[in-house]
């Protein structure tokens, strides 16, 4: 436990300036836009949310809270004054049904069991108010191999080695679209973009039929609108 306090504590150090971190929000952040665009305080949700760091993004779309399993994490989001955390599984979320505008999920995913997994889909889909949009990306670890390598390179290498271990996907990225699908989504969009260092390892929840958004093009508000429920 204590080595898992201390992996969380480096993170938590990176969580403002590492590559994968900017990316994440650089690639999120019009999505939210859009999404909370001419709603009355909008609600978000973030499941999973390790250390709550991405509520202070989140929190600038209207009120963010976050939940993750891990005390730890929690007890590091709380010391940096995050106050709207609180410790579930995703999946059982204590939330009531058709709460939230937005509903987002980093990198959760991929350790899952697979009936953990498809549970958390569920929930994930009952949490939003109809219309609501579901922000979901996970690792997609195949497209972050890169000659010569680079820092993304060295993580996909990383991963590679640690290897499957307890269920973990590390290509879940791939599988999104299907996996949000079968839970009831309606408009899933797949946005693999280059445009951030977070290559190809974006997936949100669903348009039929599947959309990739090509490199240098913005996503338009038709598209995500049409990713709602
Ligand atoms: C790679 S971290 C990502 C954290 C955060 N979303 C981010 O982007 O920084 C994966 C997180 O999923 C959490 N997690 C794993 N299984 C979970 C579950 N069943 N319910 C809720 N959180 C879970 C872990 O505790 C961890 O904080």
């Amino acid at each position: 436990m204590r080595r898992v306090e201390h992996l969380l504590r480096a993170t938590a150090n990176a969580e403002a300036r590492h590559f994968w971190f900017r990316g994440l929000r650089a690639f999120v952040t019009p999505l939210l836009s859009l999404a909370t665009a001419g709603r009355t305080r909008p609600l978000l949700l973030d499941c999973g949310c390790g250390t709550g760091a991405n509520l202070e993004m989140l929190g600038t779309f209207g009120s963010a809270f976050g939940f993750d399993l891990t005390e730890i994490g929690l007890r590091i989001g709380r010391e940096a004054g995050r106050t709207r955390l609180a410790r579930a599984s995703v999946a059982a979320a204590p939330f009531p049904s058709g709460a939230f505008d937005v509903v987002t999920s980093f990198d959760v995913l991929y350790s899952l069991d697979d009936g953990v997994e498809r549970d958390a889909i569920a929930e994930m889909y009952r949490l939003l108010k109809p219309g609501g949009l579901l922000v979901c990306e996970d690792t997609e670890v195949a497209s972050t191999f890169t000659e010569p390598p680079s820092a993304i390179d060295r993580s996909g290498q990383l991963m590679t080695v640690l290897g499957d271990r307890n269920g973990t996907d590390w290509n879940l990225g791939r599988r999104l679209y299907q996996l949000v699908v079968a839970s009831g989504f309606t408009g899933a969009v797949v946005l693999p973009t280059k445009s951030t260092p977070i290559a190809k390892l974006c997936g949100t929840s669903t348009a039929t039929p599947p959309r990739v958004v090509e490199e240098s093009t913005e996503p338009s508000a038709t598209e995500l609108w049409s990713v709602r429920l």
